[in-house]
C-alpha cells in the first residue's frame, strides 16, 4: 500500500482490541508496517490478520509491556520483520476503579507498572535502537484526560497518566537533538472493552447504578455532543506519525471532543 506513511516501520502496544487496533489499521492503510504488540497473542494476530486481509502489512507479537525483555524482543522482532524502526506507539493501559481511599498499595502498583514503567520500558529500549540507526524517530504515547485532570475515583489512573506526561515532555527534551521526536494522544471517553470496565467499578463502588450510566454522564461534557469511537484517534496516530508533524514535539494533543480544554 502506498500512502502519507510508506516505508515505515512502526510498532503499536495494546493493539489487539480498542483505541490500539484501530490506530494500527489506520497506519497500514497509510502504507506503514506494523507489528502488533498484545499481551494477549490471540487478538494480537485477530488485529494482523485483519490488516493482512485488508492489503496491509502487519505482524503480530506477544508482548507484556512491563518486562523489559518481552519489549526488547518486541523491538527485535519489528527490526527484523521490518528492516528498522521509525514509530513506536505505546498504547498499552489498563484501568482500575477504586474510591480514593480505598486504593491499596497494590491497586498503585498493577496500573503503575503497565501504564507507567511500561511507557518508560518501551520508549527507553525504542530510543535505544533510533540512536543506533541515526535517523531520528517518533514516538507517540498514549495518555489521557486524566493525564490532564485527576478524576475520581481513578486516582491512581490518573497519576498514571499523567506520569505518561511527563515521560513524554522529558523524553522530547532529551531526545530532540538526535531528531526523535515525543508526542502523545489524550482520548476523552472512547467506546471499549476499557471504559466497559470503568462503568462497570462506578456500579460495584455504588457511584452509579444503571449500566452505561457513568459512562454517558462522561461522554456528555464532550462539545461535540457524543462519546468518542476507537478511530477517533486515527488520523492524529497517523498525523504524528508522518512528517505532517515533522517540527512537533513534547506535545500533548487532546482528542476527546473536547471535555477539557487546555
Ligand atoms: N477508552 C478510553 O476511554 C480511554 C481514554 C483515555 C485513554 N485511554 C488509553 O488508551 C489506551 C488504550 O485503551 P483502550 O480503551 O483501547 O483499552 P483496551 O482495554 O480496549 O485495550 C488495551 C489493550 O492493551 C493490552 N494490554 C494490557 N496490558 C498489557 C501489557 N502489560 N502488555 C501489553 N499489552 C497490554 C490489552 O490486552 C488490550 O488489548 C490505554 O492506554 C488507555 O489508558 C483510553
Amino acid at each position: 500500500m502506498s500512502g502519507r506513511l510508506s516505508g515505515q516501520r512502526i510498532i503499536v502496544t495494546g493493539a489487539g482490541r480498542g483505541i490500539g487496533a484501530e490506530m494500527a489499521k489506520a497506519l497500514a492503510a497509510e502504507g506503514g508496517s506494523v507489528l502488533i504488540g498484545d499481551i494477549d497473542e490471540e487478538i494480537a494476530r485477530e488485529t494482523a490478520n485483519a490488516i493482512t486481509m485488508a492489503g496491509g502489512k502487519a505482524a503480530p507479537c506477544k508482548v507484556d509491556v512491563r518486562d523489559r525483555a518481552s519489549v526488547a524482543a518486541m523491538i527485535a522482532a519489528a527490526v527484523d520483520a521490518f528492516g528498522g524502526l521509525d514509530t513506536i506507539f505505546n498504547n498499552a493501559g489498563i484501568a482500575q476503579v477504586r474510591k480514593f481511599l480505598d486504593i491499596s498499595e497494590e491497586d498503585w502498583r498493577a496500573v503503575m507498572d503497565v501504564n507507567g514503567l511500561g511507557v518508560l520500558i518501551c520508549m527507553q529500549e525504542a530510543v535505544k535502537v533510533m540512536l543506533k540507526q541515526g535517523s531520528g524517530g517518533s514516538i507517540v504515547n498514549t495518555a489521557s484526560i486524566a493525564g490532564k485532570q485527576g478524576y475520581e475515583p481513578l486516582a491512581h489512573y490518573s497519576a498514571s497518566k499523567f506520569g505518561v506526561v511527563a515521560l513524554t515532555q522529558t523524553a522530547a527534551r532529551a531526545f530532540g537533538e538526535y531528531g526523535i521526536r515525543v508526542n502523545a494522544i489524550c482520548p476523552g471517553v472512547v467506546a471499549t472493552d476499557m471504559w466497559k470496565l470503568i462503568d462497570q467499578g462506578f456500579r460495584d463502588t455504588g457511584l452509579s447504578t444503571s449500566e452505561n450510566e457513568a459512562f454517558n454522564s462522561f461522554a456528555e461534557t464532550a462539545l461535540l455532543g457524543r462519546a468518542s469511537q476507537p478511530d477517533d484517534m486515527a488520523g492524529v496516530a497517523t498525523f504524528l506519525a508522518s512528517a505532517d508533524s515533522a517540527f512537533m514535539t513534547g506535545q500533548t494533543l487532546l482528542v476527546d471532543g473536547g471535555i477539557v480544554l487546555d
